[in-house]
């Protein structure tokens, strides 16, 4: 039984507070941290990782202060960072045996996994290939193996699925599904889908706390009565959309149905529809979007 525990976890650099008091029990299972840039994910990762310490609070790995377990800890963890650094003219199994001599694996070992991880990451076939000619998810996936090289019972994933195209999400769901056995897996993005199907619980982060956690079900259900449907003429489209947050307009003739995410009925017409995480993602951090929108157009 695996238990990861941050209590009142709290990170505060030179004027920031990155992350704000964060309690929190990770046991086996896949747990998507979602949030929007700047939200504190990658702060937290790394104080889970160990690279950077807590300004206060403490993290556990089953009862025991991760500062005070050292090597016995970091054999159990596995890390894709942000901002990985890959090198362009290794080939991906240099690269894999690399990392695993910095993990200090025997060479037998480490060759016998690099072979099996190429395997699983289905990258068997370009092993000899150099880096600098794979596409971003073949990158990622071999960032993804190499986190995995010493078995680790807790993976770290920072925004893995950044730059992968729709066809390479499904593969690296498929691929999370399959890794996530009698793991800690914890992956951050700020996209809503590459959460929604494979994290069993996800944790909701806002301006370095955290908002809100739950399972799928429990975080859309948070939305029922706040999700309308309702048919409008085209020309009133404008007007609806600065009024209101609008998830999603269908045209249809001279009238357009928008899915509107608001507390209040927005007219006597609509009608409460199933809300989705989308929806959720959009009624929470709307404000924050309405920020860079209005950054983007300088107003
Ligand atoms: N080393 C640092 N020194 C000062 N401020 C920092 C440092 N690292 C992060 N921050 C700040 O802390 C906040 C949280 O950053 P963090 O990188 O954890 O966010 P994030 O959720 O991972 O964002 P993104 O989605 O863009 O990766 C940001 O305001 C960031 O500018
Ligand atoms: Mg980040």
């Amino acid at each position: 039984m695996l238990e990861l525990t941050l209590r009142g976890v709290s990170k505060q650099f030179s004027g920031k507070l990155a992350v704000d008091k964060v309690t929190v029990q990770f046991t086996s299972g896949v747990y998507g941290l979602l949030g929007a840039n700047g939200a504190g994910k990658t702060t937290i990762m790394r104080m889970i990782c160990g690279i950077l310490n807590p300004s206060s609070g403490a993290i556990q790995m089953n009862g025991q202060e991760i500062i005070r377990m050292g090597e016995e800890y970091r054999d159990l963890l596995g890390y894709l960072p942000q901002d990985f650094g890959y090198y362009p003219d290794f080939s991906a199994e240099e690269f894999m045996w690399y990392v695993a001599a910095l993990k200090g694996l025997p060479i037998r070992t480490a060759k016998a996994r690099t072979k099996e991880l190429l395997r699983t990451v289905a990258l068997s076939e370009v092993s000899k290939k150099k880096i600098r000619t794979f596409s971003g998810g073949m990158r990622q996936r071999l960032g993804i193996a190499q986190a995995m090289l010493n078995e680790p019972k807790v993976l770290v994933l920072d925004e893995p699925t950044a730059g992968l195209d729709p066809k390479e999400r499904v593969r690296f769901r498929n691929l999370i599904a399959d890794l996530a056995r009698d793991k800690i897996v914890l992956l951050s993005t700020h996209i809503v889908s590459d959460v929604e199907y494979i994290a069993d619980q996800i944790l909701v982060m806002k301006k370095g706390g955290l908002m809100m956690s739950g399972t799928v079900g429990e975080l859309t259900a948070s939305m029922d009565g706040y999700v309308w449907r309702c048919s409008v003429p085209a020309k009133e489209v404008d007007q609806w959309n600065s009024r209101y947050c609008v998830s999603n307009l269908r045209h249809e003739a001279d009238r357009v149905e928008l899915r509107i995410v608001s507390s209040k009925q927005p007219a006597d017409e609509a009608q409460p529809v199933a809300p989705t995480l989308e929806d959720f993602y959009l009624y929470h951090f709307q404000d924050e979007q309405e920020d860079k929108l209005k950054k983007t157009k300088g107003v």
